[in-house]
């Protein structure tokens, strides 16, 4: 449970690089309107869901604790099932699984490979809307997996907080496990490369968390804007405005944000099943010289859910 846990993830492609990047009225472009919600990265069709699947840091922290929290004999809901693999997870331990999913051919995804693994009498596939569904009884456990670096673009804490409210009004307390079962954030100033092959472009940059070689200089520590547990309140808005101060010289021309889920905590172990997502670098307006013990006052605002242009877009930096 510690904030900012340096050496958890494998140096690997991950679920955040690889999900659609589709153009979003909105995000500042021109272009034909779309439904912004229908492509905010909230709905993944079934062709990135291999990258997700075999995201090992991902999917082993969910399987762990999906196997240490969900009771067994219980009753589990997922909400975005996808291909339905933490379903059956939960088909492990629970009686009884419903598994939401909102894209007609990834819920029929769902249901045959669920079958294909044996678990079709356990597990139900709904093709529905997480934000607006309830089950007819209650649950024991939710698992939702709409997570997105810094919680940008998809929609798990709206979508949670809706189930939160409409679940205590249809069922009362207590409300289920939640897996995750808490996100932490964290902002750090770096220093980064944004030259590619002399095209110099400073543009948001998504990185493995932890790789072996750290493509970035740090250049102050990280510092933690949120942490808070899906059970309690949760955040829906983020607003930075601190000092911080730079402990080491060079170029400041980054904002590097971390995003720690702590998808099953224990404890009684005194630890948990961490997932660290991708790191995302963002470019500040104008790249800063400092030195070491520089006070840069840093700013961002943006909602759970928004664009990543729309974090951009708020981030300033000024030397004290
Ligand atoms: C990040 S994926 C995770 C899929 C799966 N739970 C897994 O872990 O592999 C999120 C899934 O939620 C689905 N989804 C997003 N918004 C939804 C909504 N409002 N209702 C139902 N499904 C939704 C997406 O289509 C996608 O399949």
């Amino acid at each position: 449970m510690n904030a900012v846990d340096p050496h958890i993830a494998k140096p690997t492609l991950t679920s955040s690089v690889l999900r659609p990047r589709l153009r979003v009225v909105g995000e500042g472009e021109t272009g034909p309107k779309v439904d912004s919600d229908a492509l905010l990265g909230q709905y993944i069709p079934l062709h990135y869901h291999g990258q997700m699947l075999a995201t090992e840091t991902r999917v082993s922290a969910f399987r762990e604790a999906i196997a240490r929290l969900v009771p067994t004999g219980g009753v589990a809901l997922e909400l975005g099932g996808g291909t339905g693999i933490m379903s059956y997870f939960a088909s492990k331990k629970a009686r009884k699984v419903i598994c939401v999913e909102r894209i007609p051919h990834v819920a029929a995804a769902a249901r045959k490979l669920l079958a294909r693994n044996g678990v079709a009498d356990r597990v139900s596939v709904i093709e529905d809307d997480a934000a607006t569904f309830l089950p007819d009884e209650p649950v024991d456990a939710v698992i939702c997996e709409m997570l997105h670096t810094a919680l940008l673009r998809e929609k798990q804490t709206v979508i949670i907080d809706r189930f939160k409210q409409s679940y205590l009004k249809r069922f009362g307390g207590p409300l289920p496990i939640f897996i995750p079962e808490a996100t932490i954030l964290a902002v750090q100033p770096v220093g980064s490369s944004y030259n590619f092959q002399g095209y110099e472009a400073p543009v948001p940059m998504f990185h493995p968390a932890h790789a072996a070689v750290d493509p970035t200089v740090q250049i102050g520590a990280p510092d933690v804007y949120a942490m808070f547990e899906y059970r309690a309140a949760i955040p829906q808005r983020f607003e930075y405005d601190r000092v911080l101060t730079m402990n080491a010289a060079g170029t400041l021309n980054g904002l590097r944000f971390i995003t720690k889920n702590l998808v099953g905590i224990v404890p009684e172990e005194k630890r948990s099943f961490d997932w660290h997502m991708d790191y995302l670098v963002m470019p500040l307006p104008e790249a800063l010289e400092v030195a070491s013990g520089d006070q840069i006052r840093v700013q961002f605002e943006y909602d759970a859910g928004d664009s990543v242009t729309s974090l951009g877009d708020s981030i300033l930096a000024t030397k004290q």
